[in-house]
């Protein structure tokens, strides 16, 4: 071969080895480009999401964080309206039941993602005495009061606004819910903050005062299904609850006042378990429930921040993790969705299309000496803290 040749053919590769390496060297700017545009996306944006028939206005807020998970939270029923979270390819997908406009949530709504109070869950006949008086509180739920009465926190126009951390943004609702509102005692100021931090969390941050002795249980009442809004039932997912014990129910879905234990029963969600597994068994407390709806009592000792639940769901990958300062938590198996809602993009919601992780005090508590108080006088402090936390396996 001639050396003119050589010297031709080798700075072919010689050339490509520099094209090449150019290459890596731009894609590895354009990579730190990237997230640094990542970073620079978490956001707050606000936007009117209509009037209620009565002519409050509504608004929705949208919560951005540097990952790109997304929560649109509005201030009819401090409602989470969507979340966004990455599956196990990095895809977002949103994982909550909802409508796409208000006149959804305001025709129909069995508390897709909205703050339930005053309080949270079943009051035995809507009735309890608290210093010597009884009250008697509105009744939505045959003889019994259920998630605050015939117009709870879900219906409602929340004032609110945004908040910004380093590593979080957010919006804090607030409502005063008057004396005597809903058969409850006492001018009720609460707030609740969701803020979405950059470690893939929504954190709920409830608090409330109040000017005479007064009950108070707030929830959140998201609808989840980590496959995707729509895609399916939730009987797949894996659900483990850090709970040995559980409060039965009679069959108007009233704690009998007993803790029992899990040991042996479909209730058993010390380990991993689908959800799907055992909700058909021939187990009393299922048929009460008709599927799961039950409150589980959490293992821990105080007031302490726990992990109360984890949900796998594993053809996305996505995770949830609960964790809570609070004593229970409300496992719904969304018995009552039966086909007749169709809801975000035209999804039609069958039987147990969602599900609830309600973190609460015990059902009926004000009827219940034995649990824990849900009882709030003047000059104390309600405070209680919820954080969802989203990965992918
Ligand atoms: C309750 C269910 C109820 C549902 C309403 C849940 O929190 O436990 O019994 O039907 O809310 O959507």
């Amino acid at each position: 071969m001639s050396k003119r040749k050589m010297l031709f053919v080798f700075p072919m590769p010689a050339l490509l080895l520099v094209a090449i390496m150019l290459c890596l060297c731009c894609s590895q700017l354009s990579c730190k480009r990237k997230s640094m545009e990542v970073k620079a996306k978490m956001s707050i944006q606000e936007q009117s999401f209509g009037q209620t028939p009565d002519g409050h206005k509504v608004k929705l807020y949208t919560l951005t964080n540097s990952n790109g998970l997304k929560a649109r939270i509005m201030t009819y029923g401090a409602t989470v309206v969507s979340l966004e979270v990455p599956d196990r390819n990095g895809k977002l997908g949103d994982i909550t039941l909802g409508y796409d406009d208000l006149d959804g949530y305001v025709k129909n709504n069995p508390y897709f993602g909205a703050i339930v109070g005053r309080y949270g869950n079943r009051i035995a006949k809507g009735r309890f005495t608290l210093d010597g008086t009884t009250y008697q509180l509105a009744t939505n739920n045959g003889e019994n009061h259920l998630h605050g009465g015939i117009k709870g926190f879900d219906k409602v126009v929340w004032d609110a606004e945004p908040v910004k951390q380093k590593d979080a943004v957010g919006v804090k609702l607030t409502y005063l819910s008057k004396d005597g509102e809903e058969g409850y005692p006492g001018n009720l100021k609460c707030s609740v903050t969701y803020t979405l931090t950059n470690d893939d969390e929504l954190k709920l941050n409830y608090e409330a005062e109040t000017d005479k002795a007064t009950v108070i249980n707030l929830t959140h009442h998201s609808y989840f299904n980590l496959a995707g809004q729509g895609k399916g039932d939730i009987l797949g997912h894996e659900l483990m609850i850090n709970a040995d014990k559980f409060t039965p129910i009679d069959n108007g879905l009233i704690p009998t006042g007993q803790l029992q234990t899990v040991k042996g029963t479909p209730m058993d969600f010390t380990k991993p378990c689908a959800i799907g597994a055992h909700i058909n068994d021939d187990f009393e407390q299922l048929k009460f429930g008709l599927g799961y709806d039950h409150n589980w009592v959490l293992n821990k000792k105080g007031q302490e921040l726990t992990l109360a639940a984890r949900v796998y769901e594993p053809n996305s990958g996505r995770v949830l993790e609960i964790y809570t300062t609070e004593p229970g938590i409300q496992f719904y198996s969304g018995n009552f969705l039966d086909g007749t809602i169709t809801g975000k993009q035209g999804k039609v919601y069958e039987h147990r299309y969602g599900f609830c992780l309600e973190t609460q005090h015990y059902p009926d508590s004000p009827n219940k000496p034995n649990f824990p108080s849900t009882i709030l006088r003047p000059g104390q402090i309600y405070q209680t803290t919820t954080i969802h936390k989203f990965s992918a396996k």
